[in-house]
């Protein structure tokens, strides 16, 4: 970190039932803990239009959507969060949880629907050259596991949570890549052990990568 006064950027990443939720509530605690006023948010979303692309993205009524489109329409509700919502948080020295990033882009859209890492490089070049991520909890879990506890919340399944399995081992493994290429950046935690487990690695990751930095 170059500019102290700037606050700093958490993001949250895991596939479906990994437990972002809960995380990002720990997280917050920790940081207000230290002092810090915390702004969370989540993708897609976070804004009132960014909210509805992701009432769109989300709808298991819509068919066929193209996954072009769908990485588009990620970067266009990112973009509205990232210009309304988190730079200027930012800016004003607050610290942001957000719940996914683009690295669930590169998970989903570049691992998941195969198209690639380089266009979603190439977007978030476009939407946020400037901004990347200080921190990434990467919350891993086997993904029949993970599909069990969204099963057992009883939902009705999203538009994403109707795909296949391979689809899900793809996105697994394009987190897990990542988080490989970044080791600086990431850190990977174990989400198959028992919440209290789960609990205490990420807050030794809070202590670790940022308590020096408060
Ligand atoms: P999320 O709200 O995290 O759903 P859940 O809590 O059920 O995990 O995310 C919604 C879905 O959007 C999720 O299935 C992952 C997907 N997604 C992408 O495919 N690409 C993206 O860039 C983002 C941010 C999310």
């Amino acid at each position: 970190m170059t500019d102290q006064t700037r606050g700093y950027l958490i993001t949250l990443e895991g596939g479906e039932g990994a437990g972002k939720t809960t995380a990002a509530t720990l997280i917050r605690g920790w940081l207000e803990a230290k002092g810090r006023e915390v702004v969370m948010t989540r993708e897609p979303g976070g804004t009132p239009l960014a909210e509805r692309i992701r009432a769109v993205l989300l709808d298991p009524e819509v068919k066929g959507m193209s996954p072009t489109t769908e990485l588009l329409l990620m970067f266009a509700a990112r973009s509205e969060n990232l210009d309304r919502l988190i730079r200027p948080a930012l800016t004003q020295g607050h610290d942001v949880v957000c719940d996914r990033f683009t690295d669930a882009s590169r998970a989903y859209q570049g691992a998941g629907r195969e198209l690639g890492l380089a266009r979603v490089d190439l977007l978030a070049e476009v939407v946020h050259s400037d901004l990347s991520p200080d921190l990434t909890l990467l919350l891993d879990v086997p993904v029949n596991l993970g599909m069990e506890r969204v099963g057992q919340r009883g939902d009705t399944l999203n538009r994403f949570e109707l795909a296949e399995q391979a689809f899900f081992e793809r996105v697994r493994q394009g987190y897990l890549d990542q988080a490989a290429k970044e080791p600086e950046r990431f850190c990977v935690i174990n989400a198959a052990q028992n919440l209290e487990a789960v609990q205490k690695d990420i807050l030794a990751a809070l202590e670790d990568r940022l308590a020096g930095l408060m």
